[in-house]
């Protein structure tokens, strides 16, 4: 294909892969239900070179799929309509860490693991954290705003971002807020290539500040007697200790976890819910408070069991009570919402939501887990046995509206941290206004005026 060779001769030596495994590879998200369909997959090695294929696909109107390391769960990474996937693992180097400052330079394609690696080999952390940190990518963490474990304590990737460099879909390099910490210089326009799901640009840079390494990590997991019972227990854990995370699964999930024979049970007791809670325990003091407080959820009746971990081999095995929970459910092609609300009103939305999906499919197992401490709840519907796959998601589908319709009551969002890519941009209304979704057709029209960076998604 004549257009393919100029490219080709574009970008050389960087590879342009039309292979049909790197098409069928690249061309999809963990996602899982599009079929890929790229046109080709260009791994540049340069910010030049990423401009060039920006300016080759306005010159011949080919869309453009920015892809990381598609961990990603909404399809914002799919490529399925003949497009050209850009895919960053040539671009995966640390560049430039000023210790003074905290910062790191990454180029986009630095796996997440690698950056905090990197952190705790300069006695510093990155403190986004997730299940999928080993395969996802620096630019695709900015390009979802990516939450996870902590953000209770340290907030979205948002947060870490002091610097980015994009290459818009007009071809321009756009040098963003050059690591400062203070620039009262007008719209921060940053803020704007951060979870914008690729469809302003390509990240082709990013300045990520660390921080300092936390010490003596200790878990807590608890057995919570009932969901009106964790609010009560978040705030009164939070009102004494700085908690690093406030994660939650429910009994259901223990089961799926527990069935797989590797993970140990923390203790006999069976509760409807759990609660993951971790600190820092700096000193004594701070150890001895988080024992007495859980003493009062026990006699408060909050809690009916807990334990709390005595040394990193037994914090790392509550951890995964809760973090294979997403890997052990992908078996079951569980169909899965991503929800949140304003952290009180949780329990409330739970139920209702809870009650919708049971009484419509009272066959249909619901599994909850999530970072009830933010108010994300992770919704996964498991399919039953006498059902088909696709007699089971046209039915999750339906009851889908109504679940929608709940979380609009509740003004809650639809995708609280996986984002809205391909499977929720249908749902999009129901979080965001007319007003707003104008608003951001505008501003992608600003960054991307032809139309070729990941259209589709999101809107
Ligand atoms: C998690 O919190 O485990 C992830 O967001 C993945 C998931 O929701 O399955
Ligand atoms: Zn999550």
């Amino acid at each position: 294909m004549p257009a393919l060779d100029k490219l080709k001769a574009l970008i050389a030596p960087a590879k342009l892969l039309t292979d049909d495994s790197s098409l069928a590879a690249y061309g999809k998200d963990w996602s899982g239900q599009f079929t890929p369909a790229p046109l080709a997959v260009a791994l540049p090695k340069t910010i030049e070179q990423v401009q060039a294929i920006v300016r080759w696909a306005i010159e011949q109107g080919v869309a453009l799929v920015p892809s990381g390391g598609r961990t990603g769960l909404s399809g914002a990474a799919v490529a399925a309509n003949g497009e050209l996937v850009v895919a960053f693992d040539a671009m995966n180097q640390i560049i430039d860490f000023n210790p003074y400052e905290r910062r790191v330079v990454c180029q986009p394609g630095v796996v997440t693991a690698q950056l905090q690696q990197f952190a705790q080999d300069n006695a510093l952390y990155y403190p986004v954290d997730f299940a999928s940190s080993g395969s996802s990518q620096i630019g695709g963490n900015i390009s979802t705003n990516a939450g996870g474990i902590k953000v209770i304590r340290y907030g979205l990737t948002r947060q870490w971002v002091s610097g980015l460099k994009v290459v818009s879909g007009t071809g321009e390099l756009l040098d963003l807020n050059q690591g400062l910490i203070k620039n009262a210089t007008g719209y921060d326009l940053r803020q704007l290539f951060i979870g914008a799901e690729g469809t302003l640009g390509f990240i082709v840079e990013a300045s990520m500040q660390l921080s300092r390494a936390p010490q003596n990590l200790t878990a807590l997991v608890l057995a919570v007697t009932d969901l009106d019972c964790i609010m009560p227990l978040l705030h009164s854990f939070q009102s004494k200790l700085d908690l690093t995370a406030f994660e939650f699964f429910s009994e259901q999930a223990l089961e799926k976890i527990l069935a797989r024979g590797d993970v140990p049970a923390p203790f006999e007791t069976r509760c409807p819910f759990y609660a993951l809670l971790e600190f820092e325990a700096l000193n004594e003091d701070i150890s001895n408070q988080a024992l007495s407080l859980f003493e009062q959820a026990l006699e408060n009746g909050w809690v009916a069991d807990g334990v709390i971990s005595q040394s990193t081999q037994q914090l790392a095995n509550l951890w995964k009570l809760r973090e294979y929970i997403s890997e052990t459910l992908s078996h079951f092609s569980p169909y899965k919402n991503d929800l949140s609300v304003t952290v009180s009103r949780v329990p409330d939305f739970l139920r209702d939501i809870d009650q919708l999906v049971q009484q419509n499919y009272p066959d249909f197992a619901v599994i909850w887990y999530g970072h009830i401490g933010d108010g994300n709840l992770h919704l996964n519907i498991l399919k039953p046995d006498n059902l088909s796959k696709e007699a089971f998601f046209s039915k999750c589908h339906e009851v889908n509206k109504q679940v929608f319709e709940t979380v609009q009551r509740y003004q809650g969002s639809i995708s609280a941290e996986h984002g809205v890519g391909l499977v929720k941009r249908s749902g999009l209304n129901y979080s965001r206004s007319p007003a707003e979704i104008n608003a951001m057709k505008a501003i992608k029209a600003v960054f991307d005026p032809h139309g070729i960076m990941n259209p589709g998604k999101i809107f």
